[in-house]
């Protein structure tokens, strides 16, 4: 017996497996009783009788069944759910938890977290044209510290935004609810609650999840807050300004899915002083990390199961993104369920870095919560990956 949920994401890729729903008017289209069906009649059929233990195995059942690119006809979240549920019953079966299950000989080390620290973009009805404000404690030496550390951070950022007279909130993921001005005095308050929160010297530092799609495409950014549009040079220019002033160490999706010329300018400027991470960029897949990697885009992929379909394929990404040198981060969606697997995911297949969110909202919390009770067994846990998987440790300032 093993069980898997889909997620499902908010502002996605057009090239990620698309997600079945049943359109028509109940639920505004978008009910998933088709997904089901699918799961009970053609998919349960297919692997019925197959060993679980062999993922791959039950994964290629899956897609070769599905026989379409994005996985349209059954539906990725129909997939993608069977394939967590198969992970879920062989290290039932095999009486061990899941990161073990994957890790083989249980020598692992904990991830570095991204935490969400304000909401934004389609994650918070465009209040700002950023999607996620996040920090990572570079300084942590423990699991359990750097989520501490984080929390701290995203405690004063709510102190400070009550100061300010805010009315709070929390946005999709978590994250505070953004009453801003400006992109910058986000990046501006936050700095400042890392300051306040008493980090200092790198200890932690920003993450930017830019989302550049929702606002940009290939050539042209036109953002919101500030009423203003930019070439891909220009807002490669505004991007890399922000590294120079604020602690920043990492950006995900600077520019838009479309735009290789300039995920190529812009991890040739800035890919040596941060981490440039691809999610819609990428979409977990395998031949566009390649490609990714032949044509100098990006040096770390964001890694999201529901992307691509299967775990298989989600290993495959990862193993492609590992031999290039590239970080790895495991990923929760915008639409988030109560299911732990991803953490098991990060920790067993020994990714760098874990984003779920932020510090608050259950579907996040189980998550960071799992991430404490696998360090916690102690027996099996090397350490902690800390910045390695990051291209270069900056320094505050
Ligand atoms: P999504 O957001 O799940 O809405 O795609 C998460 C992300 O962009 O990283
Ligand atoms: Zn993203």
């Amino acid at each position: 017996m093993g069980r898997g949920i889909a997620p499902a994401g908010a502002s996605r890729g057009s090239n990620e497996a698309i997600d079945l729903r049943d359109g028509g008017p109940e639920q505004a289209g978008l009910g998933v009783n088709r997904a089901i069906s699918n799961v009970n009649d053609e998919i349960a059929a297919a692997l019925l009788g197959l060993d679980a233990c062999d993922q791959t195995l039950c994964d290629t059942t899956l897609t070769h069944l599905d026989q379409t690119a994005k996985k349209e006809r059954l539906g990725g979240n129909a997939i993608v759910a069977t394939s967590m549920a198969v992970l879920d019953a062989a290290a039932k079966h095999c009486g061990v938890p899941v990161w073990r299950q994957l890790s083989g000989d249980g020598v692992v080390q904990m991830p570095l977290p991204q935490v969400q620290i304000f909401g934004g973009g389609v994650h918070a009805a465009g209040r700002t044209d950023i999607q996620d404000f996040l920090v990572m404690p570079l300084g942590a030496e423990t699991f359990d510290e750097a989520l501490c550390m984080c929390a701290d951070v995203y405690r004063v950022a709510g102190e400070q935004m009550a100061r300010r007279g805010s009315r709070m909130g929390v946005a999709d993921e978590g994250g505070w609810w953004p009453d801003f001005e400006s992109n910058e005095q986000a990046l501006q308050i936050l700095t400042s609650s890392i300051d306040e929160a008493g980090y200092q010297n790198g200890q932690v530092m920003i993450c930017l999840d830019v989302a550049a799609s929702e606002f940009g495409k290939a050539g042209r950014y036109r953002l919101k807050l500030g009423d203003h549009d930019y070439s891909t040079a220009e807002w490669i220019d505004k991007l890399s300004s922000w590294v120079d002033q604020y602690p920043i160490v990492s950006i995900e999706d600077p520019v838009a899915e479309d735009d290789q010329d300039g995920m190529r300018l812009f991890t040739a400027a800035m890919g040596n002083r941060v981490q440039v991470i691809g999610d819609d960029f990428l979409v977990t897949n395998a031949s566009r990390i390649d490609q990714a990697v032949a044509s100098g885009c990006c040096n770390a992929v964001l890694l999201k199961p529901n992307q691509v379909g299967t775990l298989t394929e989600t290993y495959e990404a990862l193993r492609r993104a590992k031999l290039a040198k590239w970080g790895t981060v495991v990923s929760a969606r915008s639409g988030e369920t109560e299911d732990v697997l991803i953490t098991h995911l990060a920790v067993g297949w020994d990714c760098g870095q874990l984003k779920v969110g932020s510090f608050a909202r259950s579907e996040r919390m189980a998550k960071w919560n799992e991430g404490l009770r696998i360090e916690r067994q102690g027996w099996a846990v090397r350490g902690f990956a800390g910045a390695g998987a990051l291209p270069v440790q900056r320094r505050l300032r």
